[in-house]
């Protein structure tokens, strides 16, 4: 058994109960705090609130050999030396973060506990967070009990379990060598990187990575845009650049665009990080500029072949934000959902995951005229077009001849290139991907 005795708050989300469950499996004595007193009764009870593999598999083993533990009561952090904050940072209008979770997590750390312990900040908070942390510690007399450390995650939702155990990197922000040490020496497999340096480096090093990753796909989208217009195939340009190492073939896939509770989460905040200091972000702008593009852009693929979309059927493939996960939070779904019914068009949906509004957590009434199936060909059935926003594996083996026979027009939209156009053409359907 290890002798650090881990705390996580916010232990049932995406990232904390990973967190949690991984560190235990390593041999820590973890207690995973969250407030939400039903997830913690629903965990208890051997429900996990979100789908991630591996990842229940590791809840069960830790917590019957007693290593993983859930409590609704932040006193239970009280004997931890070491506690991850793996709470929320929510886009606010202005794209700017908001940290009150963040700020409220370390307040109740703090108050609740007499010994000292190390607060690790996992989430992902603008340049300065873990400053200001530090100075609102020390302003409500709290700083003898908790120091703060980033330690930004970069777990990716679909494979976060593996992303754990196989860290590309590991980065530590601590104002002291042996509490950045400490964090540093919980996980760090031979032959990974660790980078241990300041808290603004740290919090920088999260968000020009998420930003980057972000500007990469936008790049590829826009490089698809003039393929339409002359005739190219992103595909393969993508593949001829993704072979230079200095490029590489990641994150070069053009389609509907990024998504998801992250990117443009840590997109948006870096863009208004720039301006808080009277600066511009012109590239990050236009990677966001771009990402809404390409959204509008399977709509008015949508309106040019229909025509108007008033009274239109359509079938969507796709709710997740991408493929692997049920998480619907900020999917690209749904703004391309509501601007479709806008602009009146009924519409029927099937995601091999989710299988309504209320299972995502959405509320039924925002989304009227849409109608949940369970097969793909039934959300095809009867429908004037075809429109895929989810690259689920399934959907690549579906029958297209029996697809082409549902659809009352054989009109396929594709914002994830998953077909052949010329096997589509020899179909007689009327196939448009994302530049090719
Ligand atoms: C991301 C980061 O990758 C991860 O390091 C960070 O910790 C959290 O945010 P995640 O949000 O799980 O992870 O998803 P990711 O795999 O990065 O995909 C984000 C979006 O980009 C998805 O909508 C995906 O479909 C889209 N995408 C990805 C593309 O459109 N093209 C690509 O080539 C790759």
């Amino acid at each position: 058994m290890k002798n650090t005795k881990i705390g996580i708050v916010g232990g049932l989300g995406h990232i904390g109960l990973i967190q949690g469950a991984c560190l235990a499996e390593l041999g820590y004595l973890t207690v995973a705090y969250d407030y939400n007193v039903k997830k913690v009764e629903e965990i208890l009870q051997g429900k996990l609130p979100f789908f991630e593999p591996g990842l229940e598999e590791t809840v069960n083993k830790t917590v019957k050999n007693g290593r993983l533990r859930f409590t609704a009561n932040v006193k239970d952090l009280e004997e931890t030396d070491l506690i991850f904050i793996c709470v929320g940072t929510p886009s606010l209008p202005s794209g700017e973060a908001d940290t009150s979770q963040v700020y409220a997590a370390v307040e109740e750390i703090a108050r609740n506990r007499e010994n000292h312990c190390l607060a690790v900040v996992k989430s992902t908070v603008p340049v300065g967070t873990n400053r200001k942390l530090t100075e609102f510690l020390k302003d409500n007399g709290l700083s003898e009990r908790v120091t703060m450390v980033s330690n930004p995650e970069f777990l990716r939702e679909g494979s976060g379990v593996n992303d754990f155990w196989n860290p590309s990197r590991i980065i530590v922000g601590a104002q002291s060598k042996e509490h950045a040490e400490k964090v540093a020496g919980l996980y760090s497999p031979p032959g990974v990187p660790v980078i241990i340096t300041s808290w603004e480096n740290a919090e920088l090093i999260k968000h020009a990575a998420n930003a980057f990753l972000a500007s990469k796909i936008s790049f590829i989208n826009e490089i698809a845009a003039l393929c339409e217009k002359v005739g190219g195939d992103i595909r393969v340009v993508s593949r001829g650049i993704g072979l230079d190492p200095r490029i590489n073939p990641y994150f070069l896939e053009a389609g509907v665009g990024f998504s998801g509770p992250c990117l443009e989460k840590d997109l948006k905040s870096l863009i208004s990080q720039f301006q808080k200091v009277g600066e511009k972000a012109k590239l990050l702008e236009s990677a966001l500029e771009i990402n809404e593009r390409q959204r509008n852009a399977v709509v008015h693929k949508l309106q040019e072949q229909l025509g108007t979309l008033k009274g239109r059927r359509i079938g969507i493939l796709g709710m997740a934000f991408k493929a692997e996960t049920d998480d619907v939070r900020d999917s690209h779904s749904l703004p391309i959902i509501r601007k479709l019914l806008a602009l009146g068009a009924a519409l029927t949906v099937h995601d091999p995951w989710i299988q309504s509004f209320q299972q995502a957590g959405l509320d039924e009434g925002e989304f009227p005229e849409v109608r949940w199936v369970t097969s793909p060909y039934k959300a095809a059935e009867g429908q004037d077009a075809l429109l895929i926003l989810t690259a689920w594996p399934e959907y690549r083996n579906l029958d297209l001849q029996r697809l082409r026979e549902a659809l009352v027009y054989p009109l396929i939209v594709d914002g994830r290139n998953m077909f052949d156009p010329q096997e589509m053409q020899a179909l007689n359907i009327k196939y448009l991907g994302v530049g090719i």
